[in-house]
């Protein structure tokens, strides 16, 4: 645990405060996982479009619908109704499709995803390839200070930001700041920190559509003489981002700092089925951090088969507050103080991962690593050999795929990850590397895996050990 001082410097991004979270081991460290048999998490790690499409149809139905009535009612004081509701579901429940389009896991097809994205970013004033990369960070370094760039309450707690927060009274300075500083190039130092410098460019490109957007709301204002097009976009954020910070406070407010373990540092709780569809299910917080891959719909199930492994969830949305709002106030009192989550008796506690290690055949190096029957279509298997791991695939034609096991843009092991066509896609951070020759397929994967050699013969599945690296 890092000493806790008065003031919020060492939450800042620099190089001093990384090393010292390096130096502790808690950068890119390994975090509890809750036992979850592989062929069950297989199930639930299976990608659909057609929960998200309806709900994504129903809530932009919401959205033009509310936008309809506010200018039906243009000009009566009944518009203000419509449009708080406008405002609520534009800034406030945007984040969450934000958050789950990020992950890449609300729909099947990538582009949906991609394409939402963009929209629910614009939407809650935030830069789609900035924040990517802050939340690839954020789940590399859950509240690890230092690390962590997306902290909502560092220690000892801002209380005032927090309320000017639920206005965005400081996220509309700050993001235009940005914009601009980004539309022509400007990374900040803080930025530096989390993002790749090949990524400059589309930081810059996608600063001036933003732009682009707000100026051609601003000229619309101006020409036609009416508030509403600012209103509809730009002025929801003042209205609507409470509704924000009342879900994305609960989930990680006044927990632990510095432990590698999410049932610690995160919140789940129970609500009602309107929250969860606003909220898109990520109540349930620390199964999502725990295992990132996992699509929103498939969270509740996932909750049922680890939840006594984990803290009792939390009973309300409102149980959350009656817990967030005395430990804040403690916590500007006494900055040390924070909740500390009980396990219970029977709860799993060391870093546990299924290992296989098999048996040398022959003088040309294969390696007997398991029956042809064990390693099922779209299934991975994690493979130890003297100090390296491996990853050991088969596509759904039954092709055969070996790769090392550890991702080469954190360490997480691909084991646990998707096949997605002729991919794999990473537990941790949703990086792509394709398995024919190992060559990067998505960000943030910018380095390639070493491939080797398998096959299948008498039933039996055989690997061999060759180091391919095709070049970055
Ligand atoms: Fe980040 Fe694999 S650890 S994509």
């Amino acid at each position: 645990m890092s000493e806790v001082v008065s003031d919020q410097s060492r939450y800042l991004l620099n190089r001093k405060n990384s090393q010292k979270a390096i130096e502790a081991g808690l950068a890119e460290a390994e975090w509890y996982q809750s036992p979850i048999p592989r062929e069950t998490l297989r199930e639930l790690l299976v990608r659909r479009d057609g929960p998200a499409i309806r709900d994504t149809l129903v809530w932009f139905g919401i959205i033009f619908g509310a936008a309809a009535a506010t200018v039906a009612l243009w000009g009566s004081l009944w518009a203000v109704f419509p449009y708080l509701i406008y405002a609520a579901i534009y800034a406030g429940s945007a984040d969450s499709r934000w958050h789950e389009t990020l992950h890449g896991t609300a729909f099947k097809t990538d582009w949906m995803n991609s394409v939402l994205y963009e929209i629910a970013s614009f939407m809650v004033l935030r830069e789609g390839v900035i924040w990517r990369w802050s939340h690839t960070r954020h789940h590399s370094d859950t509240i690890i200070v230092g690390r962590d760039p997306e902290i909502a309450a560092p220690r000892p707690p801002d209380i005032a930001g927090i309320l000017l927060g639920l206005f965005a009274i400081r996220a509309y300075p700050q993001y235009f700041k940005n914009l601009f500083l980004h539309s022509v190039g400007k990374i900040s130092e803080r930025e530096m920190e989390f993002i790749p410098e090949s990524e400059y460019p589309k930081v810059a490109r996608t600063a001036r559509v933003h732009l682009l957007i707000y100026f051609l709301v601003t000229v619309s204002s101006i020409v036609f003489q009416s508030w509403i097009p600012v209103l509809f976009i730009g002025l929801p954020n003042l209205f609507g981002t409470w509704l924000m910070l009342v879900y994305g406070l609960t989930q990680h407010t006044g927990l632990a700092e510095d432990v590698l373990d999410h049932r610690l540092n995160s919140r789940t709780f129970l609500t009602n089925r309107l929250n969860c569809f606003l909220y898109w299910n990520m109540n349930y917080h620390v199964e999502h951090h725990m295992f990132p891959l996992v699509p929103y719909h498939a969270v509740p199930r996932l909750h049922e088969l680890m939840k006594d492994d984990c803290p009792p969830a939390y009973a309300s949305l409102w149980s959350c507050w009656k817990e967030i709002v005395p430990t804040l106030e403690r916590q500007c009192r006494e900055p040390a103080y924070h909740v500390e989550r009980v396990l219970p008796e029977s709860a799993g506690t060391d870093v546990q991962r299924t290992r296989r290690a098999g048996k040398l055949v022959d003088e040309e190096g294969w390696i007997d690593v398991c029956g042809g029957e064990e390693l099922k279509s779209m299934d991975v298997l994690r493979y130890d050999h003297e100090e390296r791991t491996y990853a050991i695939y088969r596509g759904s034609e039954g092709e055969l795929y070996a790769t090392d096991g550890i991702c080469t843009h954190g360490k997480t092991h691909l084991a646990e990850g998707l096949i997605v066509g002729k991919m794999i896609e990473c537990p941790k951070h949703n990086g792509r590397f394709n398995l024919e020759d190992g060559s990067p397929a998505r960000k943030p994967v910018c380095k390639a895996l070493k491939t080797h050699e398998v096959k299948e013969c008498d039933g039996r599945v055989f690997f061999r050990i060759g180091d391919r690296l095709v070049k970055n």
